[in-house]
């Protein structure tokens, strides 16, 4: 057995790509995308077709292509500049979901995905109320991971890469062996602290750079993971041992606890490197959507003049 099959007997294996023909080699159960992804796609002349004036469209363009090639549910991000307005990403989802909808998509293929700020994670559980089911991204701490789960969102995605990016820079050093490993860590206590109390929401390790920090994971509900490491995943032949299970969750000793906004705000706040990295990712997403609306505007201006 390869470590792809071995991993995908514990967690649903997802890919995290803009790229349909990776999607359609790799045949995963479900698919993630972000704006930095759809900008990379974007550039991509095997994807002019996909392309539109409007950014949004795009996105439902690339999602609905996406899905011919899964069986699954796909992720379309809300644009970060949304990130600390409450009701206008719940606009935005809507409007995605109307779209999907138009296309022949049902809302239970699509999974918003939002900032988990605590205004997107408000919008979460507005949406989610009203069927929509929300993803929720560029999560760092504990304290976010807790406000999403009382929210009572589908699915968060924790990251790991970013977190590892940071303290690897912090200590100046090259790399960080899997048991130290920070993003890691994270993931492991939010699988332990949702499993013990009971809550529905969904783990999805997201943004990895290194094979171990997957195989560091298995058993995690959900794990999504660019082509590339798939493509390392399924060239190596071993089992992959089971690391995360509701029953060893259990054994944690992680306290309940309850979050309103001051101490949700306060407790991320403590964080430094999850300050750091929700507005770095913030700025960044952002950065990539406005290329992104950059690139439309002047395929558009080419196809008028022509
Ligand atoms: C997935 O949901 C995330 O957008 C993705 O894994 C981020 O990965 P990166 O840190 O490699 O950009």
């Amino acid at each position: 057995m390869t470590q792809l099959e071995s991993l995908r007997q514990y967690s649903l294996v997802v890919a995290d790509t803009g790229d349909i023909d990776a999607v359609a080699r790799w045949k995963p159960q479900d698919a993630t995308t972000n704006p930095s992804l759809l900008l990379t796609s974007a550039e991509d002349p095997r994807f002019r077709h996909l392309m539109d004036r409007d950014m949004d469209r795009v996105f439902v363009n690339f999602g609905c292509e996406i899905l011919k090639h899964i069986p699954g549910r796909v992720s379309t991000e809300v644009d970060a500049h949304l990130s600390f307005d409450t009701a206008k990403s719940i606009e935005k989802a809507r409007r995605f979901v109307s779209l999907y909808e138009k296309a022949g998509v049902r809302r239970e293929r699509v999974l918003i995905k939002l900032a988990s700020t605590w205004e997107g994670i408000k919008a979460a559980g507005e949406l989610e109320r009203e069927g929509i089911h929300c993803n929720m991204t560029l999560l760092f701490s504990f304290a976010q991971a807790v406000a999403c789960a009382e929210a009572g969102v589908t699915l968060i995605s924790p990251f790991v890469g970013r977190i590892y990016d940071w303290y690897r820079q912090q200590k100046k050093v090259e790399d960080i062996p899997v048991e130290e490993d920070p993003g890691v860590a994270s993931v492991v206590r939010i699988y332990n602290y949702y499993k013990k109390h009971g809550y529905k929401t969904q783990v999805m390790g997201a943004s990895f750079r290194k094979t171990g920090q997957i195989l560091a994971l298995a058993g995690c509900d959900l794990l999504t993971i660019a082509p590339d490491l798939l493509k390392k995943l399924s060239d190596v032949r071993a089992d992959v041992p089971r690391q995360l299970s509701p029953d060893t969750a259990q054994r944690s000793e992680l306290q309940k606890i309850s979050l309103n906004e001051k101490t949700f705000r306060w407790e991320h706040n403590q964080d430094a490197m999850a300050t750091d990295k929700l507005a770095e990712g913030i700025r960044r997403f952002d950065a990539d959507a406005r290329k992104l609306e950059k690139l439309l505007i002047s395929l558009s201006a080419a196809v008028t003049a022509k």
